[in-house]
Order: C-alpha cells, then sequence, then structure tokens
C-alpha cells in the first residue's frame, strides 16, 4: 500500500472545514467531504438532495443507504487513486464497515483516522459565529476569523450567510446525534490502532500545524 487514506472527524464544528481548506494546499490527496457532497445536491434539488435536506435542517444524519453509495461512488473517481482525507464520513459504525470493504476490495486500507477533539461547549461559540459564503462555502466566524467587509466573502465577494443547521435548537440535536453514533468510532478505531487525537482547542494555525507534522510522520512510516 503507498497511498494515504485519511479520516478526518470530530464533533459539528471542530474544525474539519477550515484544516480540510488548509491541508488541501498542502497535499495532493483528494479532499472528500459528504456534507459538501450533500449541500451541492441540495442545492442542485437532486433526488438525493430533497431526501437529505429534511435531515439535514434537523440535523440529524443521512440514512446510511444514501451516504455510503454516494461516498463509495466519490471513492472510485480518478483523483482518490492516489490517496484521499473523507471530511465527515464515516459517521456512523456501519459506515466505517462499508468503507473498510470498499477500501479492501481495491487492495487498500484507512492509514490514520484524525480526531480533531472540541468539547460542546466550544462547539456551540463556533457553530453559533459561523458564517459561510453562499458561493464557494468558505467559513468565517465573527469573532475568531472575521472577513475584511461584514457580511462579504473576501475570497469571491459573494454575500455571508448563517447555515441553516446551525440554529441554536438543530446545534444542541447535532451535538447529541454526535455523541450517540459517532463518537463510538473513537474506540473503533483506537482498537485497530488508527486513531490520531488533535486538540481542536487550540488557534486554528496551532490545529493545521499539528496535522501536517502527523500526516508527514505517516508518510515517512508509509513510505509516500
Ligand atoms: P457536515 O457539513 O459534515 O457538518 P459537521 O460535521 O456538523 O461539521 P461542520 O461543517 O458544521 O463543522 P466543521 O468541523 O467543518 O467546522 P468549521 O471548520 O466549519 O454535515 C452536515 C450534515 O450533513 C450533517 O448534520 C448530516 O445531516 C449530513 N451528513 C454529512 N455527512 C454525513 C454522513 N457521513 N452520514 C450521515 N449524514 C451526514 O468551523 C466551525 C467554525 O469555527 C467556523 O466559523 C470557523 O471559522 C471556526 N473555527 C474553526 N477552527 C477554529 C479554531 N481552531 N479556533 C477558533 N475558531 C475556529
Amino acid at each position: 500500500m503507498s497511498e494515504l487514506d485519511l479520516i478526518l472527524f470530530g464533533p459539528p464544528g471542530a474544525g474539519k472545514g477550515t484544516q480540510a481548506d488548509r491541508l488541501r494546499d498542502d497535499f495532493q490527496l483528494a479532499f472528500i467531504s459528504t456534507g459538501d457532497m450533500l449541500r451541492a445536491n441540495v442545492k442542485q434539488g437532486t433526488q438525493l438532495g430533497l431526501e437529505a435536506k429534511k435531515y439535514m435542517d434537523a440535523g440529524e444524519l443521512v440514512p446510511d443507504a444514501l451516504i455510503v453509495a454516494m461516498a463509495v461512488e466519490r471513492l472510485q473517481e480518478e483523483d482518490a487513486r492516489d490517496g484521499f482525507i473523507l471530511d465527515g464520513f464515516p459517521r456512523t459504525i456501519e459506515q466505517a464497515k462499508a468503507l473498510e470493504k470498499q477500501l479492501h476490495d481495491l487492495g487498500r486500507r484507512v492509514t490514520a483516522a484524525l480526531l480533531i477533539d472540541v468539547p460542546d461547549v466550544e462547539v456551540i461559540r463556533r457553530l453559533s459565529g459561523r458564517r459561510v459564503c453562499v458561493k464557494e462555502g468558505h467559513n468565517y466566524h465573527i469573532d475568531f476569523d472575521p472577513p475584511r467587509r461584514e457580511g462579504v466573502c473576501d475570497q469571491d465577494g459573494s454575500q455571508l450567510v448563517q447555515r441553516d443547521d446551525d440554529k441554536p435548537e438543530v446545534i444542541e440535536n447535532r451535538l447529541r446525534v454526535y455523541h450517540e453514533n459517532t463518537e463510538p468510532l473513537i474506540e473503533y478505531y483506537d482498537d485497530h490502532g488508527l486513531m490520531r487525537r488533535i486538540d481542536g482547542t487550540r488557534p486554528a494555525d496551532d490545529v493545521h500545524d499539528h496535522i501536517r507534522a502527523v500526516i508527514a510522520t505517516l508518510r515517512l512510516e508509509e513510505n509516500v
């Protein structure tokens, strides 16, 4: 095996998207976010988007069967052949097993699962202040990472809005769903010797440096 096949996971608002943006520039790995893929489907009004929207707006998980089919198809695309970073998938043990099977069929395996660890109180602060641009989904925070001009994306000049699932009652449900369904993956990947923990409470630059150091070590270990 020579690819780096990485999972980036953690509670909602841990900074997965923020870090993925930076890592995309650092490493030649396909970046696959199931949240972004679902939001693109919602925007385009596809059947999958219509089906997924009701779960996403409520902060619930989209059913495994829909997600696994979407993710498995994406993993077979050309750019994922030399390695990938998965953001937001797997989110249940069933999804983790489906990923394992898919990779096994391709003669590959997960290299590591990187947990960006952040407590609930910080999640609430981050998500309630998050703003995203309507064009490309670039991320900001009204206190920690404000745009130069209020309400306007620095990168493409489009409008900044609050995500529908960043309303207080939905954030609370997303956290509950995370603890119930996704947290068991910590033990799952620990048992497989694949878990790497990152302190997500540090400033975004420090978190980035830590993840880069972990990936650099993995590259040395995997000799790629
Ligand atoms: P998804 O889009 O994956 O949402 P999520 O996991 O809840 O994560 P977020 O995108 O909200 O947060 P993030 O960790 O990327 O944080 P960010 O970098 O933005 O999923 C959405 C929905 O899709 C789910 O609820 C579900 O319905 C569905 N779905 C997706 N995948 C699925 C799956 N596999 N199975 C079933 N359903 C699925 O940062 C947050 C804020 O904090 C930003 O404002 C940022 O500027 C700020 N910030 C980031 N880092 C720092 C830092 N270090 N210090 C201070 N502020 C920071």
